[in-house]
């Protein structure tokens, strides 16, 4: 019998109990840094050194961390349902948990791209990129992250993605950045519709949705629940 199309919208909520900081929650990322002096191009312009330091030390967390069991279910997932994850993070643990199809919407922040060819995207091999590392073509290496005011180019796949959705799952993201929070819009009329996020959520974004009012994994816990039951 086919497969029903899950799709996954997961923000940094996910990666919160792998301990990765969020952006925008009391302990966040936006909180401890200025996302306009570090995370946009702008910035890079004026302080490359700064920018590839404060994805340094993000990395070297990212390498320490661990997939948690809001991952690992999401994985599982993939026994029973044909599952399609779009992420706005850009750590890798959907893909260390076991997830194979996973569409990177803000980059990815354990690859490099060439500051002259964009195209030209290498996997950095341990927590550090600094100055003085350069492209095949002899340009700066840049952080592999899609920057405040900068294009996403992956939305496009991402719309045809979720437009195809049996039943959708949005994890841990605020949906306050945009356009990937639009990307909701896109869910067919008769497409399931689920919520996980720990916070107060207001509905006003997403109509007919099953809201699971828990952390990742615990809310993934109900959702195996509740997809078993059929
Ligand atoms: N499990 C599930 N959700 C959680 C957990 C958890 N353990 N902890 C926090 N959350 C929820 C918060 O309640 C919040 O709704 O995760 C959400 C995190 O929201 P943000 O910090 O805004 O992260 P996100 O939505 O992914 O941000 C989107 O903003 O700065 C940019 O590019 C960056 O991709 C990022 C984008």
């Amino acid at each position: 019998m086919k497969k029903q199309k899950l799709v996954v919208l997961s923000g940094a909520g996910i990666s919160q109990e792998s301990g990765i900081a969020t952006y925008r929650d009391k302990d966040g990322l936006w909180e401890k840094y200025d996302p306009m002096a570090l995370a946009t191009p702008e910035a890079w312009m004026s302080d490359s050194a700064l920018v590839l330091e404060f994805y340094n030390v993000r990395r070297e967390k990212v390498l320490q961390a661990e997939p948690n069991p809001g991952h690992l279910k999401l994985a599982e997932l993939e026994q029973n349902f044909d599952v399609q994850i779009v992420t706005q993070n850009v750590d890798d643990l959907h893909e260390r948990a076991g997830s194979t199809r996973v569409l990177h919407l803000h980059g990815e922040i354990r690859k490099a791209r060439s500051t002259k060819n964009p195209a030209l995207v290498y996997d950095i091999a341990g927590a550090d990129l600094n100055i003085g590392d350069y492209c095949e073509l002899g340009s700066q290496l840049r952080p592999h992250i899609v920057w405040f005011g900068e294009a996403v180019p992956n939305i496009e796949p991402a719309v045809e993605i979720i437009a195809d959705a049996d039943i959708l799952l949005v994890i841990g993201t605020s949906l306050n950045v945009y356009p990937a929070a639009g990307l909701i819009d896109y869910a067919p009329q008769n497409c399931r519709k689920f919520l996980i996020d720990p916070g107060e959520f207001s509905a006003h974004q997403i109509t007919d949705v099953h809201v699971i009012q828990e952390k990742a994994g615990a809310g993934m816990q109900q959702i195996c629940e509740l997809l078993s039951a059929k």
